[in-house]
């Protein structure tokens, strides 16, 4: 906590009246920045600013179009200003005329940049994932009145040990194993020392995201999508009976954007999740289906099994190759705990009141995420 004070210096800020300007959006080009881009313009008519990492404006604004056309979403480019920029560097690699540009006009801040990367330690992913909300953080202060909405993960949150609380402050715990979670958890402790400082701040911690029925894309080296694509290759899946908790990406942007309108969110966490879990034995008789179809076989085993199946595959074919440190933490035949029931009281109530509804997930839907999972 020292860290965040000496990054953030004696900064403080009152609660002031800023007037509205464009929004501030980074990690557009992402899975959900995309999604988030097209809630923010379907919500209100004001700019987006939108800080892409790029050479030029128009390099940015390709790159930017082409990610919407992919992943399914519909962006009005002519209401989007592209700013170059890094948020892993420091100032986030910004102009000093944005920087001054945006000390002057923004308001709302959505912060959705990071490295979503299970493998890397903290270290290679603070200057993304942590020092960027550092930044941030460094603008709001020097702008009163501005304020930030973080996205985080429910990764940080204790699946385990569970006593989880829809709130900012989560505790530590011996769970936070991995360089991503860890980076995000400290990203979070940024943002509380933000909001004790006077900025108004909220975090936003989705379950895993995945595509919209009417998605056209996804991020195949995403761990669900390489899971599919590997017991595809296999022909063999892993049996696993429990649930995961998965949310469309349009829903989660939609419910974020809606969220931070609301004035009540300020110093607020909220957890943005499906209400129903998805089963992952429907998850896994979808794909059986669709394998028998192209006249394919995949056999069930354990966990275990499936595991060694996967060291033994050629590392160069085979999607989970890669990440085969992750499987091995959990490499038993053992029926997995399930996980801490995860609030979201809070969250899904302001969501109703606003008559926004998460679809569900059933058959059409899981029949979706693997095609584009293995395509
Ligand atoms: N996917 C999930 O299931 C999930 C679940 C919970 C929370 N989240 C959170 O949701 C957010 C978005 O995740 P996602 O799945 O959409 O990830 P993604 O598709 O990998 O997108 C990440 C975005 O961040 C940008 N970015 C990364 N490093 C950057 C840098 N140094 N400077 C500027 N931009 C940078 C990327 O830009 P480039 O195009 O230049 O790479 C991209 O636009 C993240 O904060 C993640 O932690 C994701």
């Amino acid at each position: 906590m020292q860290a965040i004070a000496g990054w953030l210096g004696t900064g403080r800020v009152i609660d002031t009246e800023r007037p509205d300007g464009p929004r501030l959006l980074t990690g557009a080009t992402g899975f959900l920045g995309v999604f988030l881009l097209e809630a923010l313009q379907g919500a209100e008519s004001t700019p987006v600013w939108c800080v892409v990492r790029c050479r030029s404006e128009a390099e940015g604004r390709a790159r930017l179009l082409e990610r919407a056309r992919f992943f399914g979403a519909t962006i009005d480019a002519s209401r989007v200003e592209i700013i170059p920029g890094d948020v892993s560097e420091p100032r986030l690699g910004l102009s000093e005329s944005w920087r001054r540009a945006i000390l002057r006009e923004v308001k709302h801040v959505y912060h959705s940049a990071a490295q979503v990367d299970f493998l890397r330690g903290y270290p290679s992913l603070k200057a993304a994932n942590v020092m960027s909300v550092v930044e941030l953080g460094r603008l709001t202060l020097d702008a009163p009145g501005m304020h930030l909405h973080f996205v985080s993960s429910r990764n940080v949150l204790d699946l385990v040990g569970g006593g989880i609380e829809e709130r900012m402050r989560q505790p530590w715990h011996d769970r936070l194993n991995d360089g991503y979670a860890q980076s995000k958890w400290v990203a979070e402790q940024v943002v509380v020392a933000l909001h004790e400082r006077g900025v108004p701040c909220a975090i936003y911690r989705p379950s895993r995201i995945v595509a919209a029925r009417r998605s056209r894309g996804v991020n195949v080296d995403e761990f669900f999508n390489r899971a599919l694509r590997a017991s595809a290759r296999l022909g063999l899946e892993p049996g696993y009976s429990g649930v995961d908790n998965m949310v469309p990406v349009d829903h989660v942007a939609r419910a974020i954007v809606a969220l931070s309108q609301m004035d009540a969110c300020l110093g607020g966490a909220f957890h943005v999740q499906h209400p129903r879990e998805t089963s992952l034995s429907l998850v896994l008789d979808r794909l059986r289906h669709r394998l028998a179809l192209e006249g394919r076989t995949i056999d069930t085993s354990g966990p275990r099994e499936w595991i060694a199946a996967i060291e033994g595959d050629d590392p160069a074919h085979q999607p989970l190759f890669a990440l085969l440190p992750l499987l091995r933490v959990d490499a038993s035949d053992a029926p997995a705990a399930p996980p801490a029931p995860v609030p979201s009281g809070k969250t899904d109530e302001l969501l109703r009141s606003l008559g926004i509804e998460c679809p569900a997930i059933d058959e059409a839907h899981v029949d979706r995420l693997i095609a584009l999972a293995l395509t």
